[in-house]
This record gives structure tokens, sequence and C-alpha cells, in this order.
């Protein structure tokens, strides 16, 4: 990186947008025709992506193109192929798409040979999950394993359990996994309920191995088998057959007790959100195996040869990101929903928070100066047709823009046919379905005063039951979920996210913000203890809040 970020207000294109978003009249219903629709729907890999029923028009497409160019957007995009140190802060490469490319690729990145490295972890990964998945890695007392708990945070637990669930249909039968992540000794609590210490393995995920919510649920899980295994259990077997480990801190798991042998690592240069298909998968591995491991890694690469080489026009990614810019910046919209007409990604939006708002959130460029415009949205979204009866209602009527992704999949996990009381046998997946059409189309055009006045509504009620339209959507569709386009969806977000905070000139891949919160719960935990020297420290409000949480504690 030799020169710094463009600030992207002072291009030629961030004016033109900003004329055109002052004269834009969106009309969806007279804009979306035969011809609009076919130019705008694009594919991707296994991605068929309609961006058609979108706020913009052919200006604002070129303008938003010509904006890509002027802050550098395909440099950016390239240097990060290459493994230069775009993440500026932290002094960085940011290589999470090596994690996928295949093992006769060549890429070597500050002297190491990026892809042999990839795949050595990735055969260590492999050979250990055949091993638990097969019953030859027992337990101390000799038993195979059933449950997998992954204890993790953030990026160490939300891709895994995402695609832990999403592919549910692939997961071998007798061998479950489950999550522990908060804090909250709830969690720990619930997730151990039930399980069987002989046939349980641990996997300690942590990037850096000093988180102290996963270090925390680590030992007490460790507590926990140690008190729970037969009593001539040898704990130092116990724990070697118990515990596993993946981090970039090798040093500090064998601290922890756990054999370097079974510890799995990855590198600085894959962020803590970019790191599911990383060894951080293991969990994942284990539940579906390696060879749709392998299938999803695929979809991802899949994905990044799209966004590395598709023309911008036809290029998703940039597309989509290039929107989401436009409404963020010239439409004043401040959130963006994911709803997915698919139950097994209903922890996707989820998934989906941390990768673009820790990213995302930012307020200076990279290189420390202030951005004069607003950055990162709110990302949120619950599974249709759930949402419908919850949210959808704001995003319909109310007063604000809410730009909104649908996903579906042509054909269902679960094919389940319902037999109506006159003896009709309907597809469910089919109604389903018909929501998520009706659903863009309704947001899209609306219902106008007059076409309610014609359904016989009495007029005091037109106005409730009038719909604006001119609501912004995209709609993502696949043949189906399977491994591989889930590794497609998720590139997608990636480099959506990417192509954010390139035009943003931001670093999308520190996360500063999240270190404070961090260092003051250390600070405050004497005070909440009840050492008084330090709650005198604290400010009248936590004093006060500390003071109601000691009287009230039982
Ligand atoms: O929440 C902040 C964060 O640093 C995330 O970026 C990261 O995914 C998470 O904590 C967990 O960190 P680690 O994997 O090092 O335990």
């Amino acid at each position: 990186m030799t020169s710094g970020p463009v600030d992207p207000t002072t291009t030629g294109a961030w004016g033109r947008l900003t004329a055109l978003a002052e004269a834009y009249t969106p009309d969806l219903r007279s804009s979306v025709t035969a011809e609009w629709v076919e130019q705008q729907t694009l594919s991707a890999a296994d991605l068929h992506v309609d961006l058609s029923k979108n706020l913009f028009d052919a200006e604002v497409e070129a303008a938003l193109l010509a904006l890509a160019d002027e802050v550098g957007l395909f440099g950016h995009r390239d240097a990060m192929f290459a493994g230069e140190h775009i993440n500026v802060t932290e002094d960085r490469a940011v290589l999470h798409t090596a994690l996928r490319l295949p093992v006769d690729a060549s890429l070597h990145v500050d002297g190491q040979d990026v892809v042999a490295d990839v795949h050595e972890v990735l055969d260590r990964v492999y050979a250990f999950a055949e091993r638990v998945r097969s019953g030859e890695w027992t337990g101390v007392t000799g038993r195979r394993i059933e449950t997998v708990v992954n204890i993790g945070i953030g990026g160490s637990d939300l891709g895994p359990v995402m695609a832990y669930e999403a592919l549910e249909p692939y997961r071998q039968d007798g061998l479950a996994c489950r999550f522990i992540s908060n804090i909250d000794p709830t969690d720990a609590g619930q997730k151990l309920a039930g399980l069987d210490p002989e046939t349980t393995l641990f996997i300690v995920s942590s990037k850096t191995f000093g988180t102290l919510e996963t270090l925390t649920n680590a030992r007490l899980c460790k507590a926990w088998l140690l008190e729970h295994l037969p009593s001539d259990s040898d704990p130092a077997a116990a724990v070697a057959q118990h515990f596993v480990a993946v981090s970039t801190a090798l040093d500090k798991v064998a601290d922890f007790g756990i054999d370097p042998d079974n510890a799995f690592g990855f590198w600085d240069w894959v962020g803590g959100r970019y790191s599911m298909d990383s060894a951080i998968g293991l969990s994942l591995v284990i539940a579906i195996g390696p060879d749709h491991f392998a299938d999803l890694l695929a979809g991802f690469h899949a994905m990044d040869e799209h966004f590395r080489t598709a023309p911008a026009q036809d290029n998703v990614p940039i597309r989509m990101g290039l929107l989401n810019v436009w409404y963020t910046n010239f439409l004043d919209a401040h959130t963006h929903a994911v709803l997915p007409y698919a139950q097994l990604l209903h922890r996707f939006p989820a998934y989906l928070q941390q990768l673009t708002m820790e990213s995302n959130g930012k307020s200076v460029r990279w290189d420390g100066t202030a951005v004069g415009y607003d950055t990162g949205e709110v990302f949120w979204g619950e599974p249709g047709t759930n949402g419908q009866h919850a949210f959808y209602q704001l995003i319909h009527q109310g007063t604000r823009l809410v730009p909104a992704d649908f996903i579906a999949f042509a054909t269902p996990a679960y094919a389940l046919k319902d037999a109506t009381p006159e003896g009709q046998s309907t597809d469910v997946h089919e109604l389903f379905l018909a929501n998520f059409f009706a659903q863009t189309q309704a947001l899209a055009f609306g219902r106008t005063a007059d076409e309610v006045r014609a359904e016989g509504v009495a007029e005091e009620l037109v106005a409730a039951r009038t719909f604006p339209g001119n609501r912004p959507t995209t709609s993502i569709m696949a043949p189906a979920l399977t491994p591989g386009v889930l590794g497609q969806l998720i590139a997608l977000y990636e480099h959506i996210t990417f192509v954010e905070g390139a035009v943003w000139g931001i670093d999308s891949f520190d996360q500063w913000g999240v270190e404070l919160g961090k260092q003051l719960a250390q600070q405050v935990g004497p005070a909440v203890s009840g050492d008084p020297d330090v709650l005198d420290e604290q400010d009248p409000s936590t004093q006060s809040l500390i003071g109601y949480y000691r009287k009230q504690r039982r």
C-alpha cells in the first residue's frame, strides 16, 4: 500500500450520484420491464440473482461502476487476492480466499507457500474427522464419540453453528454437535445437560486462545468432564482423548493442557469472522464429513473466482456491494434485511451480522482520517415466512427504506405434501415459495389507492390499506441448499462486505472497537466481586448498577 485511501466524496462519480439521487423518483411499476429484468438478472456460480427490483436505473448503475473505478476497487481486490497487507492497522495480509484454493494452485505470501500450508492442515483436519466419524477415535473409556461440543465465540462459533444448522441433511447419524459460546453460565449449563462425558469430544476454538469467554467455558467443560468420568479415569489421558483445539496460538494451547498433536492451526491472515472454512470448521467437518466440506470449499472458491474475474457489470458481489453503498450514502438507508426462505438458514442473518458489522463498523479510513459519510449498515433478518408475521409490516408500509435480500431454493430439504380436507394434495414448498415471490412483488409494486377502492374498501380505510411500493429487493435463488451453494452464498456476502469497505476506504479487517469492551470487562471485574477500591474508580452509574447487583444477588 503506497498511497492513502481515496476519499470517495472527492470523486466525480460521487458528485454525479448525489445529483442523480436528488432527481431520482422511482417507479418500479413502469421500470421493471422484461428487458430490464433480463439485463439485471445475473449468474454467479450456481446463484441466480435478480437485481431488477432495486431502486436504480442505467445512469445510477454507470455512476456506481465509475465510483468503483475511481476509488480503486479493482486494484484493492487484486491486492487482497495477492496477499498484500491490506489489513493496514494490523499490518496483515487478508487471505481467507486462500483457504479454499485447490491443492494445485500456487500462492506464496511473505515467503510462505500458502497453498501447501492450507492443505497440510486441511489433510490433518480431514484425517482426524474421519477417525471420529468411524469410531476409531474414542474417549478415554474406549467408547466412540457421539457428541462434539465446539467452544468458541464470534468467528469461532457463528460460522460453524450456522453451517451445522444449514447442512442438517448432510450430517452423520449418531453424531451431534453442540456449541457453547456465551460466558453466561446458562449456555454451558444447558449445553452440558444430558451429555455423556464418555462419548463427548470438546473442540476449543479460538484464534487468539486468549478470549475470556472461550477460556472460561473450556475450563468449565474440563472440570465437568473430569468430575463426571468414571473415577478411575486418568485425568491427563482424559483431557488428551476428549479435548482438541483450533488456534493460531499453538503455544497457548499447550499451556492449557491440550496435546499439540491434537491441535489444528491457522494463520493471522485469516480474520476470525472469515475463518469458518479454516480448521475452525472442524466441528462441521466431523458432522458432515470431508467430502461435503470439500464441496463447501469448492463453492467458496467458485464465488471467489467470479468476484476476481467477472466483468464489473456482471459481477454479483460488486453490483450488490455498490447498490448497498447507493442505499446507504445516497438514499439514506440505515439497515439491510437478509430474509432466507429456508428454515435451515435460520442462523445465517446472525452470522452475517458479525461478518458485515464487525468489518464495516468503522468511522476512520485505513490511514486514520475521519470519514465524512455513513459506513456499515445494520444487517438483520429472520427466515420467511416467520418474518412476514413479525416485522415485514414496517418494510411494507413504514417510513424507513429497508433494502432486503430474499434468498430461496428450488428444491427443498424436506418435500412434504399437505392433504386438504377437500382431498387435494399441495406441495408445501410451493406454498412457501409463493410467499417468497409474492412478498418481493408486493414490496416493489405495492397497491394503489384506486386498486384498493376497486376492491370495495370503504373510503376511510383506503389510505391505511394502500401500499406505496418501490421497496427495493434483490432475489437470490439456487437449485438447492447444498454445501457448495452455501459456500457460494457465504463468499458472496464476504465480497459484498469487501466492496463496500473498499469504496469507503476503511480497513474492513480489524476490530479495535471490540477490544475496548474486552479491556473494560477485565477492569470492572473486581468491582463486581466486591473490591471497594475498584468500585470507587467507576463512574456513578456503574457504581449504582453494581450496587444493585450486589444487593439482589442470591
Ligand atoms: O468479538 C471480537 C473477536 O475478536 C472476533 O473478531 C472474533 O471472531 C472473536 O472475538 C473470537 O476470538 P477468538 O477466536 O480469538 O477467541
